[in-house]
């Protein structure tokens, strides 16, 4: 199904079906495309308004216990230096990020049990106590325990993006941890119970994505009722399961992993929860390095994550090759960012930034 681009902008929230969804994840029609966009920027100011909010990146540690089919990290790759920060070099970060005006760090990592609930509970109280700023953890699928505990520690926010609502290909790039079935939404339904602000995702164009399930994870966009909802495209990882052996779908059902369509997911997902909290992620920057992030923030997003992880270990957490900022400081971050920001006639959300509900 597709419009005529001079009759009236068909999406607006819960009126877009399956059927629309689907219609213009495979449109190729610049012309057309260009009503999504409007209608996605529009969306954004009228729902969020015109400041992009600063959320700093501290990748705390690249160790890691599984075996993501996708992902770098990944326990069996040796290749690369294992590194996992102190609480004083985070804390150091944390002080960095507010200087610099973000309301709010990001600190993650692979699923890492060398942090362990106390050390890391102890480091939120410090950033909540000694540098008052809000704190979002993304450090895997941790037991609903630890999960409590820093929530009681003062964490605000949690994210852990789902990656793909289609159970069979879900499975297959989430082996199980020993007898622990991998099970990212009742863990998400965890997050929400305990009081998190919580925040998930997909890649798009994982090899086996059918266009089929990737509306299907737009859905559950909505009906999650997310706060925070990051979507970038899958880059494959020579070092990985599915980098070695992507097996990919047939043509036409198979989701590229491009630029213009991770666009479409972002302004989709815009229209679709129109005041979740959407970043402009660096996989987005990673394929297009000139203005992936810039086009990101015009087609949906309101949010930057800019990374604060020390030069040494940046190149270390290698998820996914040739990541966005690797030999960029945090202030060379935080410059570029604020750069890219302004030249589209943005403004630099002050504060923490969480989700607004009407
Ligand atoms: N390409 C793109 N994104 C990736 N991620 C992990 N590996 C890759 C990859 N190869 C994303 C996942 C994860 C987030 C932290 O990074 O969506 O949730
Ligand atoms: Fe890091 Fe641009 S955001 S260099």
């Amino acid at each position: 199904m597709f419009w005529d681009s001079d009759q009236p902008y068909p999406l607006a929230g819960a009126g877009l079906g399956y059927d629309q969804i689907l219609a213009w994840l495979r449109e190729d029609d610049e012309v057309r495309l260009r009503n999504l966009w409007d209608a996605a920027d529009d969306m954004r100011r009228r729902s969020v308004g015109d400041d992009v909010h600063f959320r700093g990146l501290i990748e705390i540690s690249n160790h890691c216990v599984r075996r993501c089919a996708y992902c770098g990290l990944h326990v069996e790759n040796t290749k690369i230096e294992r590194y996992r920060m102190t609480a004083d070099e985070i804390l150091a970060c944390a002080r960095e990020a507010k200087e610099y005006g973000y309301g709010t760090v990001v600190m993650q990592s692979g699923e890492d049990y060398g942090i362990t609930v106390a050390w890391m509970a102890d480091v939120i109280r410090r950033i909540k106590s000694e540098v008052g700023l809000a704190v979002t953890l993304s450090l895997g699928e941790r037991p609903v325990e630890d999960l409590a505990a820093w929530k009681q520690a003062g964490a605000d926010r949690y994210l852990m993006r789902f990656e793909t609502s289609d159970l069979k290909l879900y499975d297959r790039i989430h082996p199980p941890l020993g007898n622990r079935k991998s099970d990212r939404f009742a863990l998400l339904e965890e997050l929400r119970r305990l009081g998190y602000e919580v925040g998930s995702g997909v890649m798009i164009g994982i090899p086996g994505q059918s266009y089929d399930t990737l509306v299907n994870d737009l859905c559950m966009f909505r009906s999650m009722d997310l706060d925070m909802i990051g979507v970038g495209p899958y880059i494959p990882h020579p070092d990985t399961v599915l980098g070695r052996d992507p097996q990919p779908l047939p043509p036409d059902q198979q989701v590229p992993n491009t630029e213009l369509m991770t666009y479409k997911v972002v302004a989709l997902t815009r229209l679709l929860c129109p005041q979740a909290n959407i970043p402009s992620t660096t996989a987005l920057a990673t394929i297009n390095k000139a203005n992936g992030r810039e086009l990101g923030l015009c087609r949906g997003a309101n949010v930057v994550m800019p990374n604060l992880t020390p030069v040494q270990y940046r190149r270390h957490y290698e998820i996914y090759p040739a990541k966005a900022c690797i030999n960029e400081t945090a202030r060379e971050c935080r410059f570029c960012l604020k750069n890219r920001v302004q030249s589209i006639g943005r403004t630099i959300g002050q504060g923490p930034g969480g989700r607004v509900r009407s």
